[in-house]
C-alpha cells in the first residue's frame, strides 16, 4: 500500500494517459485528468485543459485543488506527433509539436510546482519516448521535444531535489494506442522486428511503471529515464 495522493494526469481521456489514470485509481489515489474532449475513466475527475494555453492549465489546477486538494503527483502525458521528413517539415509542424510536448510539460509542471514546494512533497513524471534518445526518421520535431524532457527533469531534480520532490522521465517504446494505430501495417511489422520483445507494449505496462514512480517506494529515484520499450532503446 502506498500513501493515497492527489494526482493530475494530462491527456487522460484516451491512450496511455487513460491507462495511467485507471491504474492510479486502482491504487487508491484521488485522480484528476485533463481532456480537451471526452472524459477520464470511471472514478476520476475530468477538467478541460489545453496544455498549449497556460490560462487553461491554471484554471484546471484551480478546479482540481478545490475538489481534491493540492496536486501531489503530476503526470505530463499529453502529446502529439506531426511526422514528416525535415525537408518537407513546415515551421508550424515543428513549433506546434515542441509547444505541446515540451511547452505543455513546462506549463503543467510549473503550475504544479507551486503547491509541491509548499508541501515539500511532489512526484513529477514526464512522458517522453524511446524516439527521444534513439531518433526516428521523420520525427525531428517529436524526437527533439521528447529528448528535451530529459534535460528538463534533470535540471528540475537539481532545483527541487532537496524539497522532497522527484522528477523522472518515462520513455515508452511502441505502445498500442491511436498514435501507433495510424502507422501503416508494413511499418508496424518492421518496428516489431527491431524490438527485442518482438511486440508492441500496452498502455497498462506504461501505467504500472508510472504508478510505481509515484509511490512511496520511489522516493529516492529522481532525474532518471525509465524505458518501457521491450528492450528497443537498450536502457536509454
Ligand atoms: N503510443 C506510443 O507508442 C507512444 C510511445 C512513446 C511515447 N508516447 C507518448 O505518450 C503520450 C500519450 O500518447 P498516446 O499514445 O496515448 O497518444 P494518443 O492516444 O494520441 O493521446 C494523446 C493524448 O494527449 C492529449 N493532447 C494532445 N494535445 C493536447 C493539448 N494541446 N492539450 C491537452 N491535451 C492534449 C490528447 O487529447 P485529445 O483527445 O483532446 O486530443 C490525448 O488525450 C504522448 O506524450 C506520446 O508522445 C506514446
Amino acid at each position: 500500500m502506498t500513501t493515497p495522493r492527489t494526482v493530475l494526469v494530462t491527456g487522460g481521456n484516451r491512450g496511455i494517459g487513460r491507462a495511467i489514470a485507471e491504474e492510479l485509481v486502482a491504487q487508491g489515489h484521488r485522480v484528476a485528468v485533463t481532456a480537451r474532449s471526452g472524459q477520464g475513466p470511471e472514478g476520476t475527475m475530468t477538467v478541460v485543459a489545453d496544455v498549449t494555453d497556460s490560462a487553461s492549465v491554471d484554471a484546471a489546477f484551480t478546479a482540481v485543488e478545490a475538489e481534491l486538494g493540492p496536486v501531489e503527483v503530476v503526470v505530463a502525458n499529453a502529446g502529439i506527433t506531426k511526422d514528416g521528413l525535415l525537408m518537407r517539415m513546415t515551421e508550424e509542424d515543428f513549433t506546434s509539436v515542441v509547444d505541446t510536448n515540451l511547452g505543455g510539460a513546462f506549463r503543467v509542471v510549473k503550475r504544479a510546482s507551486k503547491g509541491m514546494l509548499k508541501a515539500r512533497f511532489g512526484r513529477i513524471v514526464l512522458v517522453s519516448s524511446v524516439v527521444g534518445l534513439y531518433g526516428g526518421p521523420g520525427q525531428v520535431n517529436y524526437a527533439s521535444s521528447k529528448a528535451a524532457l530529459v534535460g528538463f527533469a534533470r535540471s528540475l531534480t537539481r532545483e527541487v531535489g532537496a524539497r522532497g520532490i522527484t522528477a523522472n522521465v518515462v520513455a515508452p517504446g511502441f505502445i498500442e494506442t491511436d498514435m501507433t494505430a495510424v502507422l501503416p501495417d508494413e511499418q508496424q511489422a518492421e518496428y516489431r522486428r527491431t524490438i527485442p520483445a518482438q511486440r508492441f507494449g500496452t498502455a497498462g505496462e506504461v501505467a504500472k511503471t508510472i504508478a510505481w514512480l509515484s509511490s512511496d517506494d520511489a522516493a529516492y529515484i529522481s532525474g532518471a529515464v525509465i524505458p518501457v520499450d521491450g528492450g528497443l532503446g537498450m536502457g536509454h
